[in-house]
């Protein structure tokens, strides 16, 4: 398959999930390489569903090595539980699991700072996970994060959160908020780390190592596109790049060693959290609610619906470097007399075919649409691309070209069969 990239061309939640599985297949290696528990990756084996957070989702097929690298990070009482439930599920997690020792770890202080600093901002809120994740990339970045090789070391994990702790117990006491009790959490930290520790290692010589074999690695994108720290909606964005150039950065594998990039969108749009969403639009998120789906796989929250917007996955496709598109589903589309798709945003007399990086601009935006017509017919029994409707076939192959990149897989339901290879 050859060392593959992908992306979230949109605003996160696009079937990442359920696309990597289908991928894994013909894989060695998953790699996750930025965010953290913030993301849900939802996968359906058979009846059973999977929501993974930390792990790739490549852990669900045998013989698959998986990488947690170095730009994620990881909450580690998270990622027990979330090792624990799926051996509670009959998943093997065991030798095919390695963690970066370089990723760097979310204490409890980052979650309540996450909190409470949402809380401040009131109305200009970014609508977080609140799992932490701004707080714990703002310690990386400042130097002062732990990082996974000090949470396996309990006299070193000891040392710097007492440190840790003092510092963020006075601004949470400033802000209002309860303090932190240093021996609860290094208890909890240090079981954890106990736990965790032969997952533990160094996976840039480990993914050098399997590359030098000839395996062929898979890096699995969280988020999406518009929530990458530089090329989102700032400030409406999460702490990482999520975009392509994150999976260099994030694993320690040279951009010279990817061989392709394949961005995942939605046949329309979602986003979960505030920020601009151009097309927006209450008819198709009543719909899509009301057949029960468009709701978070982190936090429940129902998702925030819109048509499809090709001014946004067109620079997705660029900024990505976009290969292929991987369009999911469709089928959410069926019952639509007529579909839009979103080719320019107009603001006054302005006219934009790319996205303003000003927030508050974008969110001033109308849509300029191009109509479709609906199929009006069930895909989710869709398994080779002339079983397609014509009229979805034309859908596809129009948000494609618009979004400037190869359809190589339409999917039809959150199944595994459920997909077409094109
Ligand atoms: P991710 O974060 O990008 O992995 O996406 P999520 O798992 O958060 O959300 C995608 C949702 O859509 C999940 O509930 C998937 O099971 C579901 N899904 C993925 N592809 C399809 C599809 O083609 N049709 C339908 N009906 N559901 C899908
Ligand atoms: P997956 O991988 C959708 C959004 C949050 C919020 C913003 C910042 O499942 O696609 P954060 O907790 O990261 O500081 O929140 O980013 N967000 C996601 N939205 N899917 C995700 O992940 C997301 N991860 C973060 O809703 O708007
Ligand atoms: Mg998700």
């Amino acid at each position: 398959m050859a060392n593959t990239i992908l992306v979230g061309a949109q605003w996160g939640d696009e079937g990442k999930g359920k696309v990597i599985d289908v991928l894994t297949e013909q894989a060695d290696v998953v790699v996750r390489y930025a965010g953290g528990n913030n993301a849900g990756h939802t996968v359906l084996v058979g009846r059973i569903k999977y929501v993974l957070h930390l792990v790739p989702s490549g852990i669900l097929r045998r013989g698959k090595l998986c990488v947690i690298g170095n730009g994620v990070v990881v909450d580690p009482v998270s990622l027990v539980e979330e090792i624990q439930t799926l051996r509670r599920l009959g998943v093997r997690v065991g030798e095919n699991l390695v963690v970066s020792e370089t990723a760097h770890v979310v204490f409890p202080y980052h979650r309540e700072l996450d909190a409470q600093r949402e809380v401040l901002k009131g109305k200009h809120r970014i609508g977080t996970t609140k799992r932490g994740i701004g707080p714990a990339y703002g310690d990386k970045a400042a130097r002062v994060g732990l990082r996974v090789i000090d949470l396996v070391n309990p006299e070193r994990l000891e040392e710097k959160l007492r440190l840790r702790i003092r510092e963020n117990n006075e601004v949470l006491r400033a802000l209002g908020a309860k303090p932190l009790s240093f021996r609860r959490v290094f208890d909890d930290y240090r079981r954890a780390g106990e736990f965790l520790k032969p997952f533990v290692g160094n996976t840039v010589i480990l993914l050098h190592e399997m590359m030098q074999r000839g395996k062929d690695i898979l890096f699995e994108g969280a988020q999406g596109t518009f929530l990458d720290i530089d090329h989102g909606t700032y400030p409406y964005v999460t702490s990482s790049n999520t975009t392509a150039g994150g999976a260099c950065t994030g694993s320690g594998v040279p951009p010279h060693r990817m061989d392709r990039v394949v961005g995942v969108m939605k046949a329309y749009t979602t986003r979960v959290g505030e920020g601009p969403l151009p097309t927006e639009h209450a008819e198709i998120a009543d719909m899509l609610h009301a057949m029960g789906r468009e709701f978070g796989a982190t936090t429940g929250r129902p998702r925030r619906c819109g048509w499809f917007d090709a001014v946004a996955t067109h620079q997705a496709a660029m900024v990505n470097g976009l290969d292929e598109v991987a369009v999911t589903n469709l089928d959410g589309l069926d019952t639509m007399e007529t579909i839009k798709v979103c080719i320019a945003y107009r603001r006054g007399r302005e006219r934009f075919d790319y996205v303003p990086n000003d927030a508050q601009v974008l969110a001033e935006c109308e849509p300029v649409y191009a109509e479709f017509e609906g199929w009006r017919t069930p895909t989710s029994g869709a398994r080779r691309w002339k079983d397609l409707p014509a009229k979805a076939r034309a859908y596809l192959r129009a948000i494609a070209e618009l979004t400037g990149a190869r359809l190589s897989l339409v999917s039809v339901g959150p199944g595994r069969e459920q997909t077409i290879f094109v």
